[in-house]
């Protein structure tokens, strides 16, 4: 058992760019760990956004922010990986995935000497891709290493099909699976509002192909108009993974869906990529085989395939 049951737990966040930081802002606003380890490649970037962020905890609660090293984080409970570069002007993205693949790879090497115990949170880009990367590389439990995967690209289906609906996102039922990314799979045959099946809620929007096509496409692609107006996109990530941390933290037992390796599931084997599993103090205590239809699941092994061939790219 790991130590998460402390009552003074423990965050590192590997990677304090845009990303790491939304995640670390969100955890101090919403109390959610004792201690908050900064680490980063630009160690003067991390302890800038340490002392920028400790100082604002005499208005929410006592938090030790500080920076560290890898070495630091034997005491973490949970790590979350943010660490990596973005796809710039003239890289391809298998470019990108060799770059991130080799952090990834010194990552869970040194997490692995230092912080073994901890369950680690992956958001680095490609996300499935470098899951499947990282349980190959560590050592550590397999349900102790997890990617945030389409948690995010359901957050965003489900705030789209509240506002078409009027009703809050929080009450909408609906996943997103596959990859995060262009393949990724919405999952209509199970979405519900309230209980009650898309389509049959007797208001809101005619459920046709158009509509689907319209809340698939908008959701697959939300990221390309917020990189267009802001380069990058953090906030909601940053949002997601906090949550992904106080499910862990507080043994919350609840279903996202997040990157694993599929053994068998969906008939997929040997790739990582999202499923509702049910996260908990150890990390991923379960997963569950949602009941899709045959267009859904030919969508989620093609899905996979794709995933496959982006691993097979890394040699
Ligand atoms: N999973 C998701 O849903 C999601 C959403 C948005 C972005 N991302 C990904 O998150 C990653 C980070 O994005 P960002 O916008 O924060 O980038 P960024 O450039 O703002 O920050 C990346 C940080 O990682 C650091 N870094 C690089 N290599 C390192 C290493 N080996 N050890 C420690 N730190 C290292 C850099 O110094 C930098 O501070 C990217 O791969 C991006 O694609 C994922």
């Amino acid at each position: 058992m790991n130590k998460i049951q402390s009552s003074s737990p423990t965050v590192g966040i590997v990677g304090v760019g845009s990303v790491g930081m939304a995640a670390a802002y969100a955890m101090l606003l919403r109390r959610t760990a004792s201690t908050l380890i900064l680490v980063d490649a630009d160690h003067n970037r991390a302890r800038g956004e340490a002392m920028d962020l400790a100082q604002g905890q005499a208005l929410v609660e006592r938090v030790d922010v500080r920076a560290g090293a890898m070495s630091d984080l034997g005491l973490a409970d949970v790590v979350v990986i943010a660490a990596g570069a973005n796809q710039k002007r003239g890289q391809t993205r298998l470019d990108l995935l060799q770059k991130n693949a080799n952090v990834i790879t010194g990552l869970m090497a040194e997490l692995d000497q230092h912080a073994p115990d901890a369950v680690v949170i992956i958001a680095t880009n490609p996300v499935d891709v470098l899951t499947q990367l990282a349980l190959g590389k560590s050592s550590r439990p397999k349900h102790r290493v997890f990617g945030s995967g389409t948690t995010l690209d359901t957050a965003r289906m489900r705030m789209l099909l509240g506002n078409a609906h009027g009703v809050s996102p929080r009450s909408v039922h609906a996943y997103v699976l596959g990859e995060h990314g262009d393949s990724q799979v919405p999952l209509w045959s199970t979405a519900t509002v309230g209980g009650t099946k898309l389509g049959l809620l007797g208001s809101g929007p005619v459920f046709d192909d158009a509509f689907r096509e319209r809340i698939a496409s908008e959701t697959r692609n939300a990221a390309y108009p917020i990189i267009e107006a802001k380069g990058y996109t953090n906030l909601a990530i940053g949002v997601v993974l906090e949550a992904l941390v106080s499910v862990v933290l507080r043994d919350q037992r609840s279903v996202h869906p997040v990157s694993v390796s599929l053994d068998g599931e969906l008939g997929i084997q040997g790739v990582a990529m999202s499923i509702p599993c049910i996260l908990g103090r150890d990390g991923v205590l379960g997963r569950l085989v949602p009941d899709v239809d045959p267009t859904e699941r030919g969508a989620l092994a093609a899905s996979a395939e794709i995933l496959r061939g982006k691993l097979a790219g890394l040699g």
